[in-house]
């Protein structure tokens, strides 16, 4: 009998407690194991989350979980650096696998904590943490590792999207999109994260620390958000044939490396173009396959959390396989545009 934990009941976290205990039956027949969630983490009272079907698993200490032997997977949804990171690195260094949507923690202490899962045999994974729903990281990892990938490109916030599409479809202003999109739980929970391109910043991060096997530092890259974007930027880039994305970038030209995040110019023919509201849409360039585009809901409740739910079941599964890339930090030189017209850059070839 396995039992899994779950630190924070917010979005995500109440998302992957629904979305396991629906699919528990399918889950335990994938698994071969009989399992069911013990403990989920939080500090608020219990009573503030209404009628709650599971109300007798909740716990306010950590060190219950961390001591519990039952305990084989945790789902890591706090998000942010503290207390998460310490809590992942407890229970990894404790034998337990984790899962996590939290890809600050991905992004700034992934390969610390790959190491320990590896010393220790556990599982770390994270497809949770880039693309909400698109199962991108065990695809880069397994699907396309025979290739030579050169470049990761794509939409990867679902909050930033969604404000573009609202304003240059609808007309609405900034504030009231962003609101809208905090509304619908597609927001961190400082939004600021979302609209300075940090969010971003940290997903390309980790697909570019996969696919070139070093640690890509998020303080390195050039990152712009969306916060100086006007209706006539986005005017501009409709009358010249184009819209404009948030782009996310992450490159290889033999040796130099470059990553950057910034409102682009995206042509009406390209496949990214027509990616709106919370989609993501993930372009890889292989030397063998050439593009690949993944396409789908990059933020939100439900997607994340299947997400997060099909980890807890590979960790169940795979106890000990954990994706990784090394200590050794990047070098990074300077993105290159190829024009720049106000707020919006122009890249070649996206
Ligand atoms: N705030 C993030 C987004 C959530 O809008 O994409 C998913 O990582």
């Amino acid at each position: 009998m396995s039992k899994i934990a779950i630190l924070g009941h917010g979005v995500v976290g109440s998302g992957t407690a629904e979305v396991f205990l629906k699919n528990k039956e399918s889950i335990i027949k994938k698994t071969g194991q009989s399992v069911d969630i013990k403990y989920i983490l939080d500090l608020r009272d219990v009573s503030e989350f209404g009628e709650c079907e599971y109300a007798d698993k909740f716990t306010k200490d950590f060190e219950v979980i961390l001591n519990d032997d039952e305990v084989t997977v945790v789902a890591e949804l706090i998000g942010g650096i503290t207390p998460a990171y310490d809590y992942v690195k407890a229970l990894l260094l404790s034998g337990k696998s984790i899962v996590t949507s939290n890809k600050e923690l991905v992004a700034k202490k992934g390969a610390e904590l790959f190491k320990i899962a590896k010393d220790k045999n556990v599982s770390f994974f994270f497809e949770a943490s880039v693309g909400g729903g698109i199962p991108i990281i065990r695809t880069l990892n397994q699907c396309l590792a025979a290739d030579k990938i050169n470049e990761v490109a794509g939409i990867l916030n679902g909050t930033t999207n969604f404000i573009l599409t609202k304003m240059s479809r609808d007309n609405m202003g900034f504030e009231e999109a962003l609101r809208l999109a905090q509304d619908n739980g597609y927001a961190e929970r400082d939004p600021s994260d979302d609209i300075n391109g940090t969010d971003a910043c940290r997903k390309i991060c980790i697909l570019a620390s996969m696919v070139f096997g070093k640690r890509v530092n998020p303080d390195k890259v050039f990152t712009e958000g969306i916060t100086s974007l006007t209706k006539e930027d986005i005017a501009f880039c409709e009358s010249n044939g184009g819209t404009v994305k948030l782009i996310a970038r992450a490159i290889k030209d033999n040796d130099k490396v470059s990553v950057s995040v910034c409102p682009a110019f995206v042509d009406k023919n390209s496949q990214l173009a027509g990616v709106n509201d919370v989609y993501n849409a993930i372009l890889v360039r292989g030397e063998a396959t050439g593009d690949v585009v993944f396409y789908g809901k990059g933020a939100g409740k439900y997607p994340t959390a299947s997400a997060v739910v099909n980890d807890i079941v590979n960790a169940l599964n795979n106890s000990g396989n954990t994706l990784s890339w090394g200590d050794e930090e990047q070098e990074i030189t300077p993105p290159e545009f190829s024009k720049t017209c106000g707020n919006i850059r122009f890249f070649d070839n996206i």
